[in-house]
């Protein structure tokens, strides 16, 4: 990104909106706090980038399996997994104009001081004593830190008002992995370690200070559930690492904006033994993209004892059975998409003085693979150009457009991320040869078009 993006969203955010890869949810409503809609360009991009993942994690591995379970669990999932115990922020109102704010967040943005594990008391305490003042007017009114659940709950029944139909939207796509246990090893031929994949939605209802889809309240996860030997833990979450940072250079994310960061033993979830965050240098501060954690058997365990059927591993050879203990890599969908995005938007100034903006997506996962047009709008020249365009579509998606200039037309495919532009020009009617530009030198070279095919799934797929 360019310095001045590097301090804002707004030129992606604006661009997004644009050309159809993000918009504001229920805008015509007047917006929905912290939801979002996934236009034309954004949903392709969404869709490759999961399949690639569920390509490299699922396809591409033998030792493990992909599942697709409910949004909505049993209830006493969230008993026994601790979310509905311990799954929740402190949060503090203005009592002046309404406004909420995890109260963490408050008082480090204000005092620059980590306030990790302090009591709602502590909490409340702290934003009294120093005074703190409400970021939108300025009061100092504040009502006291109370603990609220980030789960979004849900009723079953139309018919009943208790608390017993009270069901919860998944938090996080793990539980449903871990209720399919059992059924995945009884109808796989899994051998330990193996694995079980899952990309689908998540809920939480979260404070957010507003960073585009950064922290949203719906979102997707890609997790995986990776089952092992306890002697093994220390080697798998090591080899795990090294998985997700290999993702991380497969989408394109750039090195220099990556690092891995330690939890500190005391701040770990109430299940983890161990975990890093791969983090990401996003224009607002750098923050988690990914996190890697060892949940031991806590989950499985916990599932054992509450639902009373053993979630255990028979290892046949040694006679013996154990419960097996849990690695597990997770992937934020929204969020890869968002450092995918900033990553890839430039602002660069031609040689002609001109500005063009443009997204160096990696061809893996650009939305529009190829683009093709008719150098002017002539009916010779959009005939075969919607030929190469037809013969094009059976391998990839591809984008036909003869309206406007041709410089305007390369410059909306810039924005779009898309790699190539085909054209086609009176000598294409000739000798059969057309024009292709690459997108981030500009660069352009004759073809025949019978050629393309082969060179764009060398180019596209195979590179
Ligand atoms: N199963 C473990 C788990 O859910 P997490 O760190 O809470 O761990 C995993 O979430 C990933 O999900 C994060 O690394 C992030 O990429 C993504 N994520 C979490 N909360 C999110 C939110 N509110 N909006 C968008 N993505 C979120």
């Amino acid at each position: 990104m360019s310095k001045e993006s590097l301090l804002s969203l707004k030129p992606l955010v604006a661009l997004c909106k644009r050309r159809g890869f993000i918009y504001p949810g229920s805008e015509i409503y007047g917006g929905f706090a912290n939801t979002y809609s996934y236009g034309p360009y954004g949903s392709e991009l969404k869709k490759n980038i999961s399949n690639l993942w569920w390509k490299t994690f699922v396809h591409k591995r033998t030792d493990i399996v992909g599942i697709d379970g409910p949004i909505l669990l049993h209830p006493k999932t969230w008993e026994a997994s601790g979310h509905l115990e311990g799954f929740s922020d402190a949060l503090v109102d203005c009592k002046k104009c309404k406004m909420r704010y995890r109260a963490d967040h408050l008082i480090e943005n204000a005092l620059s001081i980590d306030v990790e594990g302090k009591s709602e008391r502590e909490l409340s305490k702290i934003i009294f004593e120093n005074k703190l003042k409400c970021p939108n007017c300025s009061s100092s009114d504040f009502t006291d830190v109370r603990h609220f659940n980030l789960m979004f709950s849900t009723r079953m029944s139309k018919t009943s008002d208790t608390d017993d139909d009270i069901a919860y939207l998944r938090p996080e796509t793990a539980q449903s992995i871990f209720l399919d246990y059992k059924n995945v090893v009884d109808s796989t031929r899994q051998k330990l370690p193996f694995g079980i994949a899952q990309i689908g939605k998540a809920f939480r209802n979260e404070i957010t200070p507003g960073n585009f889809i950064f922290r949203v309240i719906e979102f997707e996860q890609m997790e995986i559930e990776y089952f092992i030997k306890e002697s093994d833990w220390q080697k798998s979450f090591d080899e795990w690492l090294i998985s997700m940072q290999k993702w991380c250079d497969l989408i394109g994310l750039k090195k220099d904006h990556l690092n891995v960061s330690e939890h500190a033993k005391e701040k770990l979830s109430h299940y983890s033994k161990r975990t890093v965050d791969i983090v990401y240098d996003f224009p607002f501060g750098t923050h988690e993209l990914y996190g890697l954690a060892y949940r031991s058997d806590f989950d499985l365990l916990s599932h054992s004892k509450m639902s009373k059927h053993p979630l255990i591993w028979h290892d046949l050879e040694n006679r013996i059975k154990f419960t097996p203990h849990v690695i597990e890599p997770t992937f934020g969908l929204d969020r890869t998409i968002l450092a995918v995005l900033c990553d890839a938007y430039e602002e660069e100034k031609l040689e002609n003085n001109e500005m063009r903006t443009l997204l160096r997506l990696s061809p893996k996962i650009a939305p529009i693979k190829l683009a093709v047009f008719p150098l002017m709008k002539k009916p010779e020249l959009a005939k075969l150009a919607k030929e190469i365009f037809n013969m094009l579509l059976d391998y990839f998606y591809c984008e036909y457009d003869e309206s406007g200039a041709i410089g305007k037309r390369y410059r909306r495919q810039d924005e779009l991320g898309t790699p190539y532009c085909v054209t086609v020009d009176y000598d294409s009617l000739e000798d059969n040869t057309v024009t292709i530009r690459e997108r981030d030198s500009m660069k352009q070279i004759r073809m025949s078009k019978d050629k393309l095919a082969a060179f764009f799934i060398d180019q596209i797929i195979n590179n």
